[in-house]
Order: structure tokens, then sequence, then C-alpha cells
């Protein structure tokens, strides 16, 4: 490949671009993590994460990617054999599935599938807890933000859901490419644990995720009984409470996360949301102006935080995906699973501003047109006007 001049697009929906205050703070030397200096930071951390999550109660920070903090949010709360509801929504909501089975519970008779083009439906949830009048249904998963799809669940509903039904299930909410990027309030709508991870909306590198906790969960966990070691919470918000953690922390992504979360305090979580949402709205107007269709087929559920186009038959994605790379040095996000090769996944999440949006999508428009794709030129203009035009 021929030397490049200028930054890499990395436009795939996580990891996202990280921003230079970040690196520089990851960059400070390591300190003893049993220090008083590291015990306030942890301590300032714990504090200031609330508000990211939506919630006065603990957040536990693990050394982990998310897959880490979905068996964290099991193994805490359910027993071997406990029936768990799930809903098909996409790639990422099968594997979360998948590791329930793994791990023992009971993850068929209240599976809900579905076409990887729609969310959670809250009227199937509705149903399905209405006619578990015995209540072994203990807990309910459902993926925010499907990776995979860009369908974002409508987690309010969900929660009125299963209050109409009165149902003590637990609620499980995956926010990892939704935290910091997409509206999510922990307490407010109700959900007793939240698994995040920290290469997307938090814009770090990979390698720390998070569960935050309700006190439902928190009392379930004292009698949950799939076994955990490294992931139960207890020891880690037992040793949380004086800063420090029963294991070695990973201190330099931890300086990262103060400094990610200051930037998002600085920018305010409600323009934060706005910029998301204002990319994905320009971003689905080139799409649709260069006659192609966005994946999500529910108007409610359009992701803040990615789009998924899906390819006209007979052109595959990943040439697209590759052209782009080759041509404008830009990644993209592929089809995951049964999506491979018939769409590509544009990431608007994380440190981005309109010109790197407007950017990405000129990039993706000479990449479909170089690989030969009927495309309509007016896209970009679309994308651009919509970008000038918000408020
Ligand atoms: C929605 C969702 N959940 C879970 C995961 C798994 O997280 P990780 O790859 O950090 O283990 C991902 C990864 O992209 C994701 O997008």
């Amino acid at each position: 490949m021929t030397p490049r001049t200028g930054r890499h697009f990395l436009q795939i929906p996580g990891p996202t671009n990280v921003p230079d205050q970040v690196l520089r703070a990851m960059s400070a030397p390591t300190i003893d993590h049993r220090g008083p200096e590291f015990s306030a930071l942890t301590l300032r951390l714990l504090d200031a994460l609330k508000p990211v999550f939506g919630t006065a109660g603990p957040v536990v920070i693990y050394p982990a990617s998310g897959t880490g903090a979905w068996e964290a949010a099991l193994v805490n709360t359910l027993s071997p054999g406990d029936r768990v509801l799930s809903f098909e929504t996409g790639h990422f909501s099968s594997l979360w599935r998948e590791m329930a089975t793994s791990l023992g519970l009971e993850t068929g008779t209240d599976f809900v599938p579905g076409d990887w083009r729609h969310g959670a439906d809250p009227d199937v949830l509705a149903e399905r807890l209405a006619a578990d009048t015995g209540h072994a249904i203990k807990a309910v998963c459902v993926v925010h933000n499907e990776t995979s799809t860009g369908v974002a669940s409508r987690i309010p509903e969900i929660r009125r859901a299963m209050d109409k039904a009165g149902h003590p299930a637990l609620l499980l909410v995956d926010t990892v490419s939704s935290l910091g990027s997409i509206d999510y309030r922990h307490d407010e709508w109700g959900v007793d644990v939240t698994v995040a991870g920290s290469q997307k909306g938090l814009m770090l590198p990979p390698g720390l995720s998070f569960n935050a906790v309700s006190d439902k969960a928190l009392a379930a966990s004292r009698t949950a009984r799939l076994p955990k070691v490294f992931w139960d919470w207890r020891p880690v918000i037992e040793a949380n409470r004086k800063g420090s953690f029963p294991y070695t922390p990973a201190t330099n992504l931890l300086y990262g996360l103060e400094e990610a979360l200051r930037m998002l305090r600085e920018e305010g979580l409600p323009n934060v949301f706005a910029r998301h949402a204002r990319h994905a709205a320009a971003t689905r107007a080139a799409v649709r102006g260069w006659g192609l269709e966005v994946l999500c087929q529910d108007e409610r559920e359009h992701s803040g935080s990615l789009t998924a186009v899906l390819m006209p038959d007979g052109h595959d994605a990943d040439k697209v995906r590759e052209i782009i790379l080759q041509r404008f040095d830009m990644s993209l996000g592929a089809g995951l699973g049964r999506l491979a090769g018939r769409v590509f996944r544009i990431g608007h999440l994380g440190h981005l501003g309109d010109l790197t949006l407007a950017g990405t999508l000129a990039g993706v428009q000479m990449g479909l047109q170089l690989a030969g794709v009927p495309v309509e030129p007016e896209g970009l203009g679309a994308a651009l006007s919509t970008l000038r035009d918000a408020e």
C-alpha cells in the first residue's frame, strides 16, 4: 500500500476515534494502584460515570471488553437453569444469548425470533410475560443499540410492558454501542443491569467495560448461584468504597476515561445526543439520496450511532468497503453474521464533527460509484443540507 498522508478515517461502529486529549491523558506514567493518588482518581471516576449511565447507584468497571460485562451481568444475577427471555435483534443479541446458553441458562423457551431489521418488540414482550403467570422468566435481555443492524430498541417501552404485566424479571440492557451517543437512563427507565464498553461512545480504546447495577440486581446477586470469581460485583463494590480494586486495574485506560468523561460533560450530554442524532439523520439522507435502503425498517428505531446500508442485489458490500479502504483510507463496518456481504455499516459515533461526517459520506459515495453500484449523486448533497440546516 502506498504511504498515506492525513488521518485514517476510522468510521467503523467501534472502536471509534480516540481524541488526542484522551491519548495524551493515557500517556501519563503508570502509578501505584494501591496509592492515594490512584484511590482519589477511582473515587472521582466512579462519581463521574454515574450521570453518563443516568444512575445514582454503583457502576462496576472491569478491565475487559464488552463481552466480559455481558458475562458479569448474567453470572451476578442468575442461577443455573433460570429462564431468560431474549430478542433476536441481530448478531450481538444472538451472541449474548449463546453466552447465556453456555453458562447453563434456559434460553430456548422464551426466545423471540426477529428479522434483524427491527428492535425488541414491547407488544410481544407484554404477551410473553402475561403468559408467564408463574414468573419463571428471571431476566429479559435487550441490546439497546444493535451494532450489527443500526436498530435501537425502545427501552422505556420495554420497561412499560414489564410493569404493565406486573412481572418481576430483571431487565438487563446492553448499551455497548449506545452509551454516550444515544439518550439512555438506567434509573429512570428501570433497568437492572446496564452493560457498556469503553471503545465506542466513551471514545476510549477497547479494554474497559461496565455494569451499572440497580438495588434489585444487587439483591439478586446475593442469591444468584452461577459460578463467578473475577466477575463478582460484590468484592469490587466493596473495594471501590475506598477507591481500590480487588485486582490490578487498567490504570492508564482509567486516566483516559477521566478525560473522556470530562469532554462529555463539557459538551453536555443533551448536545452529545443531538449531535449523534443529526449525524444519523444526515447519513440516512445520503443513503436515501443515493437511492439505497437503510437496513432499519422502523422510523422510531433508527440508531444514532451507526447506519447499516443494504446493497442492491448483485452487489457485494465487502467489495465497496475494500475499494474505499484502498482508495480513500477509510474503514467502514462489515456486515456481520447473516448480513455478511449484504450490508456495510457507517459508524458515526464518538469523537466526530460535522465535517468528518461529510468527508465520510463523500468517501462512501465515491466508493459506491467506483464499485459500479448505481447511485444518485444527490445523496451527498442531501446529507450536507441536513447538516447545514440543523438547529
Ligand atoms: C452491542 C454490542 N454488544 C456487545 C459487544 C461485544 O463487545 P466486545 O467486542 O467489546 O467484547 C459489541 C461489540 O461490538 C457490541 O457492539
